[in-house]
């Protein structure tokens, strides 16, 4: 047995109020305890920086339990088993993906944990497109957006993670796809790499004015990723009969006020509309389809992925708010294996 080898994790220290500062986290050290009969050690690699992470860190009822204070902070992970002891679902080589949380190495009997090829693809694509964004786009623009051929799908976030995979499979799907993103370089990466017909700068445009422009019959699909305000101009400019699909409202996780709220959302009704809220968790049963569809279209080249990977365990805070602040593009990723 390796005694050398340490734990690093990052522990919920204090929860945040607004945005989540020095005093939130703690970077403990803790040693390997040796293996009972059935479980894995995993030394993870790669940690998956998502915005829910914040609201997991609120005591509130939500679609899971919040992470308690002393608990190592939840998060989406890949990495190696690097021992195992008796009879394992994975052995000694495998690369597995699962929630393994922000720290170093995991000791797990495998609930939770699926097995990677890393032959099919990059290793950080299946914390991307291949991973949990990406099932959250495949089943939220298909199962709950319904996209249909012609359409206007408007998406937010359009630069990131969901978003950026959300937009692509609109194209595939043959719509007029407008994204929404911060700045210009993400506005023409999203144009210009991503596929999407058009794309408004939502920090320097007119977000009124520019949906005039590049949706003149309305909105068929919205795929909010932001809320707030945002949404709020979106709903002026639905469409009869169209889909609003809640995937997340990022503008809002740091918020100290009460939550910005659709004001008009009274286009729901004069439209026929209907915005419905999804849990991608809910489509976990299904995600090989889903992979395996997202996988084909990566070969073919009709998808692209970028993962914005940052090195250290010890910046976990720092890169987790890139999040936030937008100062990354595609999947925000956390290498901490050396
Ligand atoms: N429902 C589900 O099951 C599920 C699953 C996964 C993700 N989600 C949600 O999907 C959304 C996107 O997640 P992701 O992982 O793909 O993140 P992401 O888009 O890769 O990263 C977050 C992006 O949000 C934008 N942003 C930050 N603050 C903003 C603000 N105040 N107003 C507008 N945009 C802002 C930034 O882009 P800009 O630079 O363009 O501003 C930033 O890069 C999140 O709301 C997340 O919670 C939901």
């Amino acid at each position: 047995m390796d005694t050398n080898l340490i734990n690093y994790k990052q522990v919920l220290k204090n929860r945040p109020y607004g945005i989540p500062d020095d005093n939130t986290w703690e970077l403990v050290k803790t040693k390997i305890e040796d293996l009972k009969d059935g479980e894995m050690l995993i030394q993870q690699d790669y940690i998956s920086l998502d915005p829910a992470m914040r609201g997991w860190m609120n005591d509130v009822r939500s679609y899971i339990p919040p992470v308690q204070i002393g608990e190592v902070m939840r998060a989406g992970s890949l990495g190696r088993v690097i021992r195992v002891s008796g009879k394992t679902p994975f052995k000694v080589g495998d690369y597995v993906s699962g929630w393994g949380g922000v720290q170093s190495y995991i000791i797990t009997k495998g609930e939770n944990f699926y097995k990677i090829n890393p032959d099919r693809s990059s290793l950080t694509s299946y914390l991307g497109a291949l991973g949990m964004p990406g099932m959250t786009a495949y089943f939220g623009i298909l199962e709950v957006g319904e996209i249909k051929e012609g359409e206007t799908v408007l998406v937010s976030g359009a630069a990131g993670a969901v978003g950026s995979i959300v937009g692509q499979i609109a194209k595939i799907k043959g719509c007029n796809v407008v994204g929404i993103a911060g700045g210009k370089s993400k506005s023409k990466y999203v144009v210009e790499s991503l596929g999407f017909d058009s794309c408004i700068d939502y920090k320097e445009a007119n977000l009124v004015n520019e949906l005039k422009k590049y949706c003149p019959k309305g909105i068929d699909v919205y795929f909010d990723n932001v809320g707030g305000e945002i949404l709020d101009t979106a709903l002026v400019f639905l469409r009869k009969k169209a889909r609003v699909v809640i995937c997340g409202a990022i503008s809002q996780y740091n918020s100290t006020g009460n939550i910005i709220g659709p004001k008009n959302y009274l286009s729901l009704l004069v439209n026929r509309a209907s915005m419905r809220g999804m849990i991608v968790l809910d489509y976990a049963a299904e995600y090989g389809v889903a992979m395996k569809q997202i996988s084909e279209w990566i070969q073919e080249g009709r998808i692209v992925h970028k993962e914005d990977v940052y090195e250290g365990i010890e910046n976990f805070r720092d890169v987790f708010l890139r999040l936030f602040t937008g100062d990354k593009i595609g999947k925000l990723i956390l290498k901490i294996s050396k």
